[in-house]
């Protein structure tokens, strides 16, 4: 008995689909839709059929040859596909590999941030060595040798000439002397002292900010440094000037801002204070200008210097300063 066309259509598409190499996929569709093939037979078939049956028996012969041609072509590309996998070695059916993004560290964060609102302040980025001369760091900012404001600072010396800078100030000395005013500058970088605690590690990161033109008072510094606390923190933050001394400015101030962690009641991180230390700052001594040749009568300006570590606990809430060199990942990727 002659088999129905829907028997071989659901014969042939159980072969094709479930054949998986090029030649048994060639083989079925020879079977099935070569000259001598079984779909190829049923249409001819047709023509012998009697004038009543014939148009619904071609219509589905003919729907049912588009179908398995179809299907031969899906079936030809899978095997395809998977012979160039296999000569490759690749499971085509593990899922891909992710690349991991890297992030940037915290410090480098941070820092970015605060070049970035001063770029836009109108400062410029300049960067100082950190192996420095003893002039630069110490005696050009009026620290003369022996002069009890050097034991501030734990120095690593390198010879009786050459430390490893103790501060980014020295950034200050060496502009001036290249650039007559108005300058504008902010140096970030490195910085190193003999000092290891809880909330010191023997390198660390500090931003400079020197600006000098004429009647620039102790206001713009104001002016300059409470756009700068608003912008990094927000707009809520208050900000106190505490009169203090460095040998490099005169006035000087401690700069405090109101306590980040608990606006100002009192708590551990601010030692119940309320307040908490982010910068030094002040207005530049004449003395550091004479020593750089700058003309005093004409010129005063103000400079700052704060501690990149301390902001960036401060903005992250995160108190335990070794945390940003130990390089875990899973701390660092955090931010
Ligand atoms: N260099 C000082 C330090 O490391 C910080 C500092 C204070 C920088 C006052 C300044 C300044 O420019 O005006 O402790």
């Amino acid at each position: 008995m002659q088999k129905s066309i829907d028997q071989i259509y659901h014969e042939a598409l159980k072969d094709i689909e479930g054949a998986d190499t090029l030649e048994s996929v060639e083989a079925h569709s020879i079977t099935y839709l070569g000259r001598k093939g079984l779909v190829t037979q049923f249409l001819r078939s047709v023509a012998t059929l009697p004038a009543d049956e014939r148009p619904l028996a071609g219509k589905r012969a003919n729907e049912v040859k588009q179908a398995l041609d179809a299907a031969v072509l899906a079936a030809t590309k899978r095997c395809e596909l998977a012979a160039e996998k296999a000569d490759e070695g690749i499971d085509v059916t593990l899922p891909g590999r992710t690349v991991k993004q890297g992030t940037l560290h915290p410090l480098t964060r941070v820092t970015l941030e605060i070049c970035d609102i001063f770029t836009h302040l109108g400062f410029q980025i300049v960067e100082g060595p950190e192996i420095e001369t003893d002039y630069y760091n110490f005696e050009a900012l009026n620290i003369p040798k022996n002069h009890p404001a050097r034991d501030m600072q734990d120095t690593f010396y390198i010879s009786e000439n050459t430390v490893l800078r103790t501060h980014t100030s020295p950034t200050q000395p060496r502009v001036m002397e290249k650039q007559d005013p108005p300058v504008r500058i902010i140096a970030p970088g490195k910085v190193y002292r003999c000092d290891s605690d809880l909330t010191h590690t023997p390198m660390f990161h500090q931003v400079e900010g020197l600006l000098v033109d004429e009647h620039i008072s102790f206001g713009d510094l104001k002016g300059i440094l409470t756009t700068f606390i608003h912008k990094i923190f927000d707009e809520e933050t208050s900000l106190r000037f505490r009169p203090s001394f460095f040998p490099f400015t005169e006035p000087s101030a401690e700069v405090d801002i109101r306590c980040v962690i608990c606006r100002g009641k009192g708590c551990r991180v601010c030692s119940q204070t309320g307040w908490l230390e982010v910068l030094g700052a002040g207005m530049v001594h004449p003395a550091v200008f004479e020593n750089i040749g700058y003309d005093t009568q004409k010129y005063t300006g103000f400079a700052f210097g704060m501690g990149v570590e301390r902001i960036t606990m401060l903005k992250y809430g995160v108190d335990d300063i070794r945390k940003y060199f130990e390089n875990d990942l899973r701390f660092l990727r955090q931010f």
